[in-house]
């Protein structure tokens, strides 16, 4: 399959080479829909705009570059050529605006939503501009789309939903209370999909990811995630920081396979509930062994980092240990995480490489 399925461009993202991913990639390739992606400026946003264009879709994208960026769009525009570019468009708009949202979402079959704050410390230093967007703006949203009668309305959940449930693997129908305003947000956008489910008869997917990291997710700022930062500071040689002691651990999880789960949720069979899907690989990696995983990844590609890691208090907010149960995904939406950390880690390293070293050129001159 690999030497019919984009043979000839070594751009292409990796979980659409994989042979068991033809025959999605091969229907939407005969099927040309129209997506709306809100918070396209953004980390998986791009991603998904980047895939779903390769695959001759049309797409608009909206976002308020409240912490995306123009440069990810510039990005997919250089790695998927002008002809697929041209089925795309873009609106500057902000989901707390419901007419923002009304004018995004008319006339689009699915809806990826990822627009929204990340990040568990910002809710905590502002949980009211959290809020809002995170819970007014989904709102919003999900109103918009409903009345537009797309055909699927799919969202970013979060992993933060489980709270202090103290079991490991998470298991969707097992959660705890929520440890942060974020978590807060998130799990209101569940209680609501299902509502407008019950209510209206308008069945969504909410997608609970697990830690994701990958290609265009910001370094930079005081929200960034682990690890983007971590790779800036071992390239500036600065210290690590561990919050606790090391032993937190996460599912962190490569953004091919979330791609490969949002449209596989948007084109799964006809729901009668809103459901939601664990989206993870089903791992379970301390910080301590992410520390070494990234360092002897960049070992690999000639950089070196010789400090061990500088430990911290632990954070507010911050859950102890997650691992997910992905077995409802598998088997409801024939997801199968391709990348585990390591594999991830393997494509995403050289990316950051790159834009990290092309960062540190600008600022010097
Ligand atoms: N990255 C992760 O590990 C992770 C984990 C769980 C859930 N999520 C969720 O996935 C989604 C995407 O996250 P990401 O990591 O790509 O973050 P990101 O910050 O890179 O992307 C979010 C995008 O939403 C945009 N946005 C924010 N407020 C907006 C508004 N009012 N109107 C329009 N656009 C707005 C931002 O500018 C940004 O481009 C979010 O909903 C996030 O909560 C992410």
């Amino acid at each position: 399959m690999k030497a019919e399925l984009f043979a000839n461009e070594s751009n292409v993202p990796g979980w659409m080479r994989d042979e068991t991913q033809a025959s999605l990639c091969q229907f939407l390739l005969a099927n040309r829909f129209r997506w709306l992606v809100t918070g396209a400026a953004g980390f998986i946003g791009s991603n998904l705009v980047e895939s779903l264009l390769l695959l001759g879709q049309d797409v608009r994208g909206m976002d308020n570059f409240a912490s995306g960026h123009p440069r990810n769009l510039d990005e997919v525009e250089k790695r998927v050529g002008a002809d697929r570019w041209s089925r795309f468009s873009f609106q500057r708009a902000d989901i707390r605006e419901m007419s923002d949202c009304e004018r995004t979402v008319d006339d689009i079959d699915y809806v990826l939503h990822q627009a929204a704050l990340g990040s568990v410390p910002r809710s905590v230093k502002d949980p009211i501009t959290t809020n809002d967007v995170n819970t007014s703006g989904f709102l919003n949203m999900l109103d918009a789309a409903r009345r537009a009668g797309v055909q699927r309305f799919v969202y970013a959940a979060s992993s933060s939903t489980y709270g202090d449930e103290p079991n490991l693997p998470k298991r969707e129908e097992r959660i705890g209370n929520p440890l942060s305003p974020y978590a807060v947000t998130k799990l209101v956008n569940e209680i609501y999909a299902g509502v407008y489910a019950r209510t209206y008869g308008f069945a969504s997917v909410g997608l609970r990811y697990f830690n994701v990291f990958g290609p265009r997710q910001d370094p930079d700022g005081a929200y960034a995630a682990v690890i983007p930062k971590w790779i800036a500071a071992m390239l500036a040689n600065d210290d690590v920081h561990i919050n606790g002691d090391g032993e937190t651990s996460r599912d962190f999880c490569f953004v091919g396979n979330v791609v490969q789960a949002n449209l596989r949720a948007a084109l799964s069979k006809e729901l009668t509930a809103s459901e939601v899907y664990n989206v993870a690989v089903g791992g379970r990696t301390t910080l301590n062994d992410l520390f070494y995983v990234i360092r002897d990844g960049l070992a690999g590609l000639g950089v070196t980092y010789e400090k061990g890691p500088a430990y911290r208090d632990f954070r507010a907010g911050d859950v102890r240990h997650s691992q997910a149960d992905v077995s409802k995904a598998c088997a409801q939406l024939s997801y199968a995480p391709l990348f585990d950390l390591r594999a991830g880690m393997a494509e995403a390293l050289p990316w950051y490489l790159n834009f990290l070293r092309s960062e540190a050129q600008r600022a010097a001159g």
